[in-house]
């Protein structure tokens, strides 16, 4: 059986994320290869139900630990359901945020350690990576600019958080970055789409030769 490749892009608010994948996904379309694309939180109809749990649900919201458990059981149900069947059946999978972001946002920012957010991921989704994880930074300026297009006043749970947070999210995406060199690629996300585009594509370039 042909072994499909697994990219995950990750980053901080409005670096483009959303934009890369598609635009990676049409790249490889056109070079003839199977193409998913999903995101996380969500993906599948269980984890989407747990995407609105967590970043629309109403009142004092939820815990590190409790966020944390319900992004890996979202997790479990898509990489089980969707992940893995793509990946056996020969597909490429590209993802908006996954297991990297849990560390970074749960762990780094929110508290817990990175040994229990690998945990969970074991016990959720049997500590499945991708294999290239495209860490897209920008300068805080420009993504609180695109932020404040994007969204207005109407961020989610999570995407609202304060400055302090977020630059959290940053530092620790950089340091995982810096200690999985292999894995991950930190691309510039500054430029325009099509630009960040070629360096993202430059990026995966060598699994497409394997
Ligand atoms: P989303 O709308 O996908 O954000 P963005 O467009 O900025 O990527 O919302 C996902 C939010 O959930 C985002 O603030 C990051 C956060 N998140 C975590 O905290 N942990 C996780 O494991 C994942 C996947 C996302």
């Amino acid at each position: 059986m042909i072994a499909g490749r697994f990219i995950a892009l990750e980053g901080g608010e409005g670096v483009g994320k959303s934009t890369q994948a598609r635009l990676l996904a049409q790249d490889l379309r056109a070079r003839g290869f199977d193409v998913v694309i999903t995101r996380e939180p969500g993906g599948t109809a269980g984890a989407e139900t747990i995407r609105s749990l967590l970043l629309t649900t109403e009142g004092e919201g939820w815990g590190a630990r409790a966020e944390a458990l319900l992004f890996a059981a979202a997790r479990a149900d898509h990489v089980e359901k969707l992940i893995r069947p793509a990946l056996a059946r020969g597909a490429w999978v590209i993802c908006d945020r996954y297991v990297d972001s849990s560390r970074a946002y749960q762990g780094g920012a929110g508290g817990l350690s990175d040994a229990d957010v690998l945990a969970l991921h074991g016990i959720g989704s049997e500590g499945l990576l991708p294999d290239r994880t495209l860490l897209l930074t920008i300068d805080p300026a420009v993504s609180a600019q695109r932020l404040a297009l994007r969204d207005g006043d109407s961020a989610d749970r999570i995407g609202g958080r304060d400055a302090r947070y977020h630059a959290g999210v940053a530092a620790a995406f950089l340091r995982f970055a810096a200690e999985e060199s292999r894995r991950f690629a930190v691309i510039n996300a500054q430029g325009t789409p099509d630009e960040v585009a070629r360096r993202a594509f430059a990026a995966i370039a060598d699994l497409i030769a394997q």
